[in-house]
């Protein structure tokens, strides 16, 4: 748990609910948390779904892993401690999103469960949606589009994710996704209908 530095801080409710901007938006704000190796289709498929979304008139938004670890996280490597902070911040950066009444897409690896877990708890039930995308260690070291795969292997990465260090799959995620055998339009798909079915496209 980060530590509370500040005093003398005060939490200010805001004025316009969560549940009013929800009604303004004729839909829920959710984080919709993608988790899952290197190279195992999570951004694709956030990206995809996102479109998706867009297409649909849906408030919709990716924060996606390299991109967040250029700007906001660019102090934080891939320790166990470094990772937390960097799923800490975009659990509360996501928060954020969604309270603002946004469908909040997230792809970072975030292996570790208790990670995760903890972003699962600052939001209320039903706004924190895990999907595992899940790919074997083979098929991601055969996709391997950045060839950090052959450098890990090579020992040229530590700590590489699937290879040196740990990945904690979810035991009980909203969703599965099964990327080793299924492309990235149906998978999207299955994300779009699972959304409708739990009545995320109400107010
Ligand atoms: S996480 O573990 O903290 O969730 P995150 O998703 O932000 O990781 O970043 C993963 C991306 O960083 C990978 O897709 C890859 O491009 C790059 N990367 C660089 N070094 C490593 C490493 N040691 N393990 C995993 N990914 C790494």
């Amino acid at each position: 748990m980060a530590e509370q530095k500040a005093t003398n801080v005060t939490w200010h409710e805001h004025k316009v609910t969560t549940a009013e901007r929800a009604k303004l938006n004729g839909h829920k704000g959710a984080v919709l948390w993608f988790t899952g190796l290197s190279a195992c289709g999570k951004s694709t498929i956030a990206n995809a779904v996102d479109a998706m979304l867009f297409e649909m008139g849906k408030h919709s938004y990716i924060l996606d892993g390299d991109n967040i670890r250029m700007g906001l996280n660019k102090n934080l490597g891939f320790s166990a401690e470094d990772r937390a902070e960097n799923i800490r911040r975009i659990g509360e950066v996501a928060k954020l999103f969604a309270h603002g009444g946004t469908i909040t897409l997230t792809a970072f690896i975030s292996p570790y469960k208790a990670d995760r877990d903890k972003v699962r708890e600052i939001l209320q039930p039903g706004e924190f949606v895990e999907i595992l995308v899940d790919a074997s260690v083979e098929t991601c070291e055969q996709r391997d589009p950045k060839g950090l795969y052959k450098k890990a292997r090579a020992g040229e990465i530590k700590n590489f994710t699937g290879i040196s260090d740990p990945y904690e799959a979810p035991e009980k995620p909203e969703l599965v996704l099964d990327s080793n055998n299924k492309g990235i339009e149906e998978l999207a798909k299955e994300v779009i209908a699972y959304l409708e079915q739990k009545g995320y496209f109400a107010a």
